[in-house]
């Protein structure tokens, strides 16, 4: 059927309308907001090139906990800016019970025992040349002996009560090691939500900051995080990570690919997740600034393009601004 006949414009025309034809919905429900935690005690702490979020010392958690649930916020996700005398070549403070990490994770668990808490597993927060991995004199990554300590950085974090491991690092076959770790100790229902598909991207810059990792890291990433010109290999990292037994998969950045999320998701039934990453805010923010862009509709309408391309939820700093504006 042509025009006039077919006229699209019918379903439009009014608000009620517009809500019964919605094809894909957002709730707070589908939201991970990543928290960045320092030492300290009643710190606030802005990060500059993240203009709105702040780290919180581990004493301010709980109140960003009972905020999360009281605006329907299923998921924390946290991040450690480590002290600088706490970073070493072998980022062996992952493995101390008494990190910054693991008193985060009881913080939030002993403040609201039913909020799910993601803890991201990769070495760059404590390493003191910000690679993910353990490097080689000539600064190579050993793929083998990082992942050794990355079991032990997830089962440090499941003793503390976590309940979503959430590998970063991209080291082949982590998540097979983790999973075993896992079984071994008795951790049967923790999760892994792997990043499967993750990006050497541009757009990590104000993380690195937040984190304090920056100012560290030598050269890039490129040895181990995935080509933005790829995407037929982002497949076959999803798949070997579903067969290694990830309950979920992760692909990061968001925006930039869309086109990934949807691929995945048409691909594999396992939930699929986008990290709407720290890059991504901060241009939001800068366009908000310079009086371009509405945020709340900016944020709203960029969440809800993830739901679009099939993703199961999105880790996004916006998270509580975004489930204000839905609740
Ligand atoms: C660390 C990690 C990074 C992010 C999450 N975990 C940065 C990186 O790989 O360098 C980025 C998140 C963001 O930019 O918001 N492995």
């Amino acid at each position: 059927m042509t025009y006039p006949a077919t006229r699209l414009r019918r379903t439009r025309s009014a608000p009620w309308s517009r809500a019964l034809h919605a094809e894909t919905t957002l709730s707070p429900a589908d939201l991970i907001w990543p928290i960045f935690v320092s030492d300290g005690h009643d710190v606030v702490d802005p990060i500059r090139t993240m203009p709105g979020v702040n780290r919180l010392s581990v004493d301010r958690l709980a109140g960003a906990a009972r905020e999360a649930v009281s605006l329907g916020i299923p998921c924390i996700a946290l991040f450690p800016n480590t002290q600088p005398d706490r970073r070493s070549e072998d980022g062996a403070e992952a493995l101390n019970p008494d990190n910054l990490m693991c008193r985060a994770i009881r913080a939030l668990k002993d403040a609201e025992p039913g909020l799910g808490v993601l803890t991201d597993v990769a070495l760059d927060p404590y390493t003191s040349h910000g690679h993910d991995g353990l490097l080689t004199e000539d600064g190579r990554i050993l793929n083998d002996a990082t992942i050794e300590v990355l079991v032990g950085q997830a089962l440090n974090q499941a003793r503390a009560g976590c309940d979503v491991i959430a590998p970063s690092d991209m080291m082949d076959g982590r998540i097979g090691a983790i999973r075993a770790g896992l079984e071994s100790e008795g951790f049967d229902l923790v999760q892994i939500m792997a990043y499967s598909a993750k990006y050497a991207s541009a757009f990590y810059g104000p993380f690195r900051d937040a984190v304090g990792s920056g100012g560290y890291l030598k050269g890039d990433k490129k040895t181990y995080q995935m080509d933005p010109a790829n995407c037929r290999e982002a497949i076959r990292e999803v798949e070997l990570d579903i067969a290694e037994g990830a309950d979920s998969v992760m692909v990061k950045p968001g925006l930039p690919y869309l086109d990934i999320i949807r691929m995945v998701r048409d691909r594999f039934e396992v939930p699929v997740f986008a990290y709407q990453v720290s890059g991504e805010y901060a241009l939001i923010e800068a366009a908000v600034a310079a009086g371009v862009l509405d945020r709340d509709r900016a944020v709203l309408e960029t969440l809800m393009s993830f739901k679009r391309a099939g993703c199961s939820g999105v880790l996004t700093y916006f998270a509580p601004l975004a489930a204000k504006l839905l609740g």
